[in-house]
């Protein structure tokens, strides 16, 4: 019995810490990337629906820490990115501050997308 009480704290922790994580980073994007970004529409940059699909966290990662390093790099995914927006140079711009949990927070969130 103990055991299972141990568990089930456990597992609840997990799920409890995993749902944390998404939210937070739901609420940093409503907080700094809407400005320019939706889901199911188009602002000044593009619709980030099935981002999760287009992209991997760790191309997520790259692109907000060092957008200009990745335009350059041209890998497949920017490749893509660049057939649809057809812009010379990037005009995505990541807030400053957003870096360590809050940047995993953000991408976590981003990967439900
Ligand atoms: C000033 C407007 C602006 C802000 C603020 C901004 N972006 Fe962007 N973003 C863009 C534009 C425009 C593009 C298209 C590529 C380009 O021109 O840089 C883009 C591209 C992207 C892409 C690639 C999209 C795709 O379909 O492949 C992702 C992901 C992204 N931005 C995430 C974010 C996140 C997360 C934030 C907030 C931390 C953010 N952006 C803030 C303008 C912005």
């Amino acid at each position: 019995m103990k055991q299972l009480t141990f568990l089930l704290a456990f597992i609840f922790a997990v799920t409890v810490s995993a749902f944390a994580d998404v939210k937070a980073g739901e609420k940093l994007f409503f907080k700094k990337c809407k400005g320019c970004h939706a889901f199911g529409k188009k602002k000044m940059g593009p619709d980030l629906s099935g981002i999760s699909q287009r992209a991997n966290a760790e191309w997520l990662k790259k692109w907000l820490t060092d957008t200009k390093g990745t335009w350059a790099a041209d890998d497949p995914i920017t490749q893509n990115l660049k057939s649809r927006v057809k812009e010379k140079r990037p005009k995505h711009k990541t807030p400053r501050k957003l870096s360590g949990e809050k940047m995993d927070n953000l991408i976590e969130f981003l990967m439900t997308k």
